[in-house]
């Protein structure tokens, strides 16, 4: 793997700021000093430090997406583009969409290659919360919102589990659900005879979107944003780089 993907993915630089740390003599191999961030190193075994700190390897990748419109949310998909595409080689080859979103529907989405954390983020039981930003075709009336808020009937006559929304104008506001069922806040819409207009996923449990992220930009979690899933997931703290 190039030194450069190493500490991007590492989540300690920029591909650019390695060539400038490289050629500042920031960077050491094995305690031997490199000036090109291109080089080729084995993660596993080589120890790699930057100003003085040792970068320890991820065993896996952790993807930060603000999905566009018109994705699929799938590795590979014959009719329609398909949000691995928006990421590097390497990593598309590597990573599964941690949960869907519908085509239309933006914002934030994790993939990782990360199964066991993904199982457990996705399990109904685990209740993680999704908020989204909604966009309706008629105003929201409060009757309508507070019988969404307490449950209403979709698809297969589920009833919905409670769940949060914040009226911003008549026609947006912010729905957080602890579920996910296909299309849910589609259907929660229609159930109250309403339409959803645009929809922008904003947080996945502790994730909140990276403002700075356009559209179809990603870039990898920080050591703190990981933690922050593995403590929703209940799965043990990974090792900070900034701990060694
Ligand atoms: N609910 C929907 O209807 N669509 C999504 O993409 C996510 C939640």
């Amino acid at each position: 793997m190039r030194l450069d993907k190493f500490l991007t993915a590492a989540g300690v630089s920029t591909r650019s700021a390695a060539s400038k740390s490289a050629r500042a003599g920031d960077i050491t191999v094995n305690g031997v000093r490199v000036k090109d961030a291109g080089m080729q190193i084995d993660p596993s075994n080589d120890t790699v430090m930057l100003h003085g700190q040792t970068i320890t390897w991820r065993e896996h990748i952790y993807v930060m997406l603000n999905k566009p419109e018109g994705y699929v949310s799938a590795t590979e998909d014959s009719r329609a583009p398909v949000v691995n595409a928006l990421l590097d080689e390497h990593d598309a080859a590597r990573v599964f969409p941690c949960g869907r979103l519908d085509k239309y529907t933006v914002g934030l989405m994790l993939l990782t290659d990360d199964g066991e954390l993904s199982h457990r983020l996705l399990a109904p039981a685990r209740h993680v919360a999704k908020t989204y930003r909604y966009h309706c075709r008629d105003p929201l009336t409060e009757d309508a919102a507070g019988r969404m808020r307490e449950g209403v009937h979709i698809e297969g006559g589920y009833l919905t589990a409670p769940c949060g929304i914040e009226i911003i104008t008549p026609t947006t506001g912010n729905i957080t659900l602890t579920e996910g069922k296909y299309h849910q806040i589609k259907q929660m819409f229609g159930a109250v005879g309403n339409e959803i207009t645009a929809l922008e996923r904003l947080t996945f449990g502790p994730l909140t979107l990276d403002g700075k992220l356009e559209r179809g930009e990603w870039r990898y979690l920080s050591d703190e944003e990981i933690n922050a899933l593995y403590a929703a997931a209940d799965l043990k703290k990974i090792k900070n780089t900034t701990d060694i």
